[in-house]
């Protein structure tokens, strides 16, 4: 497998992609009237044969979530898009957005006559605010040629859309926070059950799907269910958008069958910075258990980054070359974590508190003899034990990085990472030192 297959990518490039005449004029919302032909049910079934699973991490499959709605009542039902996109390394949905807003409300209509939604949301990170106000004119301009409002294109079917900017919280794309933040509380998760299928906004009946999912529906609709599984592997079908950052020659998206390995993305994306090789990667975001040269034919799809050890999650490939330091990176991950963790639990509240503690130290050429085995006490003790998966991602970069790179922990109890891995050498930008980890090393 060594193509690319751009289809939601493939408009990127047009004369103002965004704009509704350059959608229609490369063929966007002809799925649309085709949809609307169809009953619902046969548009539920062509997604759930087509085998789509979840873009947002999980990979739960996408048609089987739209049919645990229970039967209609009478009351509303919602369609929710988690477009909340905060990841360290995740970086494809806001550029989807930018590009090509029309695939997504495209997505969002169909979706909305498969599951029988009236009213659908949008929620956006609030600092994206040129992503906002390019969905709230692609909203309008969709309304004002009558795909969205009282009576789609003449089907009788009812439909608005509101796009909601978040505060900007990692944890409000969890979907229950989520859908607290959109309902105007403090974004913290939920207890499941109930699902938000059964009990979700207002209490009611949602789907909350990823930007990526939603807008993967169209193609569906209009190329069948078979065109789409004919792409990927038997159980992680179709394409997605592979997005490169960091020590590669041209980082960016790259849109490919899902079971494409990351040595067939590399050649594509030019090789790994000239003079420099692999040393370590993430294989879907920061809360995947980092990947070394060893995992480069390991095949992205669900099934084979599980049985490697590793999650597929949302295909942000960080890519780090052999002058970083695991430690610095791992510190800066765990940063993220301790800053993101909403404070419900215990296990994640008071675990990345000490997990930032301890690899600050470490940074710092400071550890203490015991470190690394409370590293790995520490992650124990979140793992499985915190309420959502946050607290479950804040250790997977720990404890695989321990696995793979034990002995630069070691070194951490006697030299600072910056002698070992002067930060200089593996900044891509120009390099702005940003202050002394030793900050908070004090705090054994
Ligand atoms: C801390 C945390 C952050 C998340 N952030 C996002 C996000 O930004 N976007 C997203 O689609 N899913 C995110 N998810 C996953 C969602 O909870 C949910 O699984 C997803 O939106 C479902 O959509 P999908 O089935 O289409 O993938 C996050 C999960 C957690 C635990
Ligand atoms: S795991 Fe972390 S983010 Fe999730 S509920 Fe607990 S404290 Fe909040």
């Amino acid at each position: 497998m060594t193509t690319l297959t751009p289809i939601l990518t493939d408009r990127w490039d047009t004369e103002r992609s965004w704009t509704l005449a350059s959608y229609q004029a490369h063929g966007g919302y002809s799925a649309l009237r085709k949809g609307l032909a169809q009953q619902p049910a046969e548009v539920l079934e062509a997604v759930k044969t087509s085998g789509l699973r979840g873009r947002g991490g999980a990979g739960f499959p996408t048609g089987m979530k739209w049919s645990f709605l229970p039967a209609p009542d009478g009351g509303p039902r919602y369609l929710v898009v988690n477009a909340d996109e905060s990841e360290p390394g995740t970086c494809k949905d806001i550029p989807l957005m930018m590009a090509d807003p029309h695939v997504l409300i495209e997505g969002v209509i169909l979706t909305s006559w498969a599951i029988g939604c009236h009213h659908a949301f949008i929620y956006l990170r609030g600092e994206v605010v040129h992503v906002y106000r390019r969905l709230l004119a692609a909203v309008e301009e969709a309304r004002a040629a009558g795909y969205l409002g009282e009576n789609v294109l003449g089907s009788g079917f009812d439909l608005e859309i509101t796009v909601h900017a978040g505060a900007g919280a990692y944890i409000c794309g969890e979907e229950t926070a989520l859908l607290d933040s959109l309902e105007g509380k403090r974004g913290q998760p939920r207890l499941k059950p109930p699902f938000p299928a059964v009990a979700g906004l207002y209490s009611r009946p949602t789907v909350v799907n990823n930007v990526e999912s939603i807008a993967s529906v169209p193609s569906i609709v209009e190329h069948g269910a078979d065109w789409f599984s004919a792409m990927g592997t038997e159980k992680s079908t179709g394409f997605g958008i592979f997005s490169f950052s960091g020590h590669v020659t041209r980082p960016g998206q790259y849109e490919a069958p899902l079971g494409i390995t990351l040595r067939e993305l590399i050649d594509m994306a030019g090789g790994i910075r000239e003079g420099h090789e692999l040393k370590f990667w993430t294989p879907g975001g920061s809360s995947t258990p980092i990947f070394t040269a060893e995992h480069l034919d390991v095949p992205l799809d669900f099934e084979s980054v599980a049985a490697n050890g590793s999650m597929l999650g949302t295909r942000a490939l960080q890519i780090f070359d052999e002058t970083t330091s695991v430690v610095r990176a791992v510190s800066r991950w765990t940063d993220f974590y301790a800053h993101e963790s909403c404070g419900k639990c215990t296990p994640c509240r008071e675990g990345t508190y000490w997990l930032r503690a301890v690899m600050h130290r470490l940074e710092a050429g400071q550890g203490d003899p015991g470190d690394i085995d409370l590293l790995v006490d520490l992650c124990d003790n979140i793992l499985g034990r915190a309420f959502c998966a946050l607290g479950d991602g804040a250790t997977s970069p720990v404890t695989s990085a321990i696995q793979y790179f034990r002995e630069e922990f070691e070194a951490g109890m006697h030299t600072p990472a910056s002698v070992l891995f002067p930060p200089e050498r593996s900044a891509v930008f120009d390099y702005v030192p940003t202050g002394d980890a030793t900050t908070v090393a004090g705090v054994h």
